[in-house]
């Protein structure tokens, strides 16, 4: 198994942000709310960490009639560009986007029906310290709901995985070639800083949740799907 590299946690440049926001996410992201939405059918009030470009809470609330979401971030960057996606959207009703840091949100305990996040815990040097407050912000009954990237067990996979999500660019001319390198850049060094299975795993059962809450659900993801007890 290879070694977990760490990236920059907070996305602060804007050319950044601009590249992240670029990016096809469109098929993941639905299929991380159809998946969440199964789960949690009935949610109003849902709190996305990490929340970026404000791609999942729009998602969401296309999906969902009833939910309200609020997406946090570090990145004034990447909230900037949240906020133009939602005022595009019509959304700016449903959708509160606030610069709020994953560890320590000051948000109140139980507060939301349904925590959800994509693909941040990779960002964070202690990931125990951002799904510990995610876990203290779920109600009772309500569903946490965790995903992002699984670091591959070796450099070839690393960089099969790569060729497959994000091609060399052909036939592109730049500045658009440039973008495709970067993001080839940006997800070779995102699977090099997450977590296997395995080490989710030890996280969810330091926190008192089954260790079988947390599976591999695609070549490169792993999904955390907890719902919370009554008491
Ligand atoms: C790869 S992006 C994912 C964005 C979004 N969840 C999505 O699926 O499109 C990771 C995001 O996590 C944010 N992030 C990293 N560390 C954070 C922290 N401690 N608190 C809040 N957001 C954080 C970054 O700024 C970035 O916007």
């Amino acid at each position: 198994m290879i070694p977990r590299v760490l990236e920059p946690e907070v996305v602060d440049s804007q050319e950044e942000a601009r590249d992240y926001d670029a990016m096809d996410h469109s098929a993941v992201n639905a299929r991380f709310c159809e998946d969440f939405l199964n789960l949690a059918p009935d949610v109003s009030r849902v709190l996305d960490v990490g929340t970026g470009t404000a791609l999942i809470p729009i998602e969401l609330c296309r999906l969902s009639p009833r939910a309200h979401v609020v997406g946090v971030d570090l990145s004034e960057e990447m909230l900037a560009i949240g906020r133009e996606n939602v005022a595009r959207a019509g959304l700016e009703a449903r959708v509160e986007l606030a610069r709020l840091d994953a560890k320590q949100t000051g948000r109140a305990r139980g507060e939301f029906s349904a925590v959800v996040s994509n693909s941040i815990v990779h960002h964070i040097p202690e990931p125990l310290d951002a799904l510990r407050e995610m876990h203290r912000l779920v109600a009772p009954q309500g569903v946490l709901f965790v995903r992002d990237l699984c670091r591959p067990v070796d450099l070839e996979t690393c960089d099969a995985l790569v060729d497959a999500y994000a091609p060399e660019p052909r036939d592109v001319s730049e500045p658009a070639a440039a973008s495709h390198r970067r993001q080839r850049e940006l997800l070779r060094a995102s699977l090099r800083a997450s977590l296997t299975v395995d080490e989710v795993r030890e996280i969810a059962a330091a926190l008192g949740i089954p260790r079988g809450a947390v599976a591999a659900t695609s070549d490169r993801h792993w999904t955390l799907a907890w719902r919370r007890p009554v008491s």
